[in-house]
């Protein structure tokens, strides 16, 4: 059940339904839909999506990993609603850091909304820390004042980086 898997194509409307339902959790301050095929078909060219199914092979959970610039990125980070809080995004985020130290990568960036301020401490647990505040890129979507915050975590003890 917690067996990751890289996405394929045919994935793409379950990653879209899977992750539009988790951000659910943004509409109050973001309008419209979190992401749709043709977002996630772009990032499947630049990157991969890693993915967690149920018994029946429904998807559970999935993140996408990316290595950009020489560092690793992990955004989309979905669980189901109704799996949340049994230890998917923890699967989720090692296989995200494995995937980017198997491509190089030093370094783990992500981006979180200034307003999700239970995702701060969240992060933390996991070894990231914020860095620099950005603009958010969709100002048409904004139902609130927005910036992202990026959050970094080093993928290897310091005497190594
Ligand atoms: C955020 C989200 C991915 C978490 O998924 P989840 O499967 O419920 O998380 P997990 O059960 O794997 O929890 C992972 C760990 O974080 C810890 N944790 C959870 N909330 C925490 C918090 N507010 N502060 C500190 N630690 C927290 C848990 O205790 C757990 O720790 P452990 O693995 O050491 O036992 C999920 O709620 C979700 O999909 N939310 C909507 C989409 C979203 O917000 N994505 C991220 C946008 S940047």
């Amino acid at each position: 059940m917690n067996a990751i898997r890289t996405a394929t194509s045919k994935d793409v409307p379950a990653i879209v339904e899977v992750t539009n339902r988790a951000y659910l959790a943004e509409a109050a301050c973001i309008d419209g839909a979190r992401t749709d095929s043709s977002d996630i078909a772009a990032k499947m060219r630049a990157g991969d999506f890693l993915l967690l199914a149920d018994a029946e092979g429904a998807l559970t959970g999935s993140v996408y990993a990316a290595s950009v610039r020489g560092r690793g990125y992990l955004g989309l980070l979905a669980v189901s609603p109704a799996a949340q809080g049994q230890g998917l995004a923890r699967v989720l985020i090692h296989a995200a850091e494995d995937w980017c130290r198997a491509r190089q990568c030093r370094y783990l960036d992500l981006t979180v909304i200034n307003v999700r301020h239970e995702l701060f401490p969240f992060y933390r647990h996991f070894g990231f820390a914020p860095r620099e505040s950005v603009p958010f890129p969709r100002p048409d979507v904004m139902k609130v004042q927005l910036h992202l915050v990026k959050f970094t975590k080093a993928l290897y003890p310091p005497e190594q980086l």
